[in-house]
């Protein structure tokens, strides 16, 4: 069985959503202590929707396709969602990610979640701290 799905390598040579906002409206940006890899998001939201989203990763082929996926799972859709989105959910879109790639998705969640605190923190909108804890910088797997 080949190591990654179609799918995952798909959005890794063929990401979607590459790039950056210069007017966005938040942006996120986390990074794995361990394997050193970045990621940064940027959504620009109207209405409380995530009208367009882009990233920029440097990373791994799993985290880059973990973002083009995860990119195309929130854009257009209200933050509330958005705000659910698990790293499961976007390996299970993926269709699967080896273990040890596991934590390439978990950056995509962290950097969504990033990105919409940055958003609520810019425009003063008050916000259950809860839904964001702080990123886990030594995930391991
Ligand atoms: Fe670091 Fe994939 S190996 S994000």
């Amino acid at each position: 069985m080949a190591l990654y799905s179609e799918k995952v390598m798909d959005h890794f040579t063929n990401p979607r959503n590459v790039g950056k906002l210069d007017d966005a409206d938040g942006i996120g940006e986390v990074g794995n202590a361990r394997c050193g890899d970045i990621m940064k998001i940027y959504i620009k939201v109207n209405d409380g929707i995530i009208t367009d989203v882009k990233f920029n990763t440097f990373g791994c082929g799993s985290a880059i396709a973990s973002s083009s996926m995860a990119t195309e799972m929130i854009k257009g859709k209200p933050i509330s969602e958005a705000l659910t989105l698990t790293n499961k959910a976007v390996a299970e879109a993926l269709d699967g990610l080896p273990a040890h790639k596991m934590h390439c998705s978990v950056l995509a969640e962290e950097a969504i979640r990033a990105a919409i605190k940055d958003y609520y923190d810019k425009n003063g909108i008050s916000y259950d701290p809860a839904d964001f804890p702080e990123p886990s910088e030594h995930e391991e797997h």
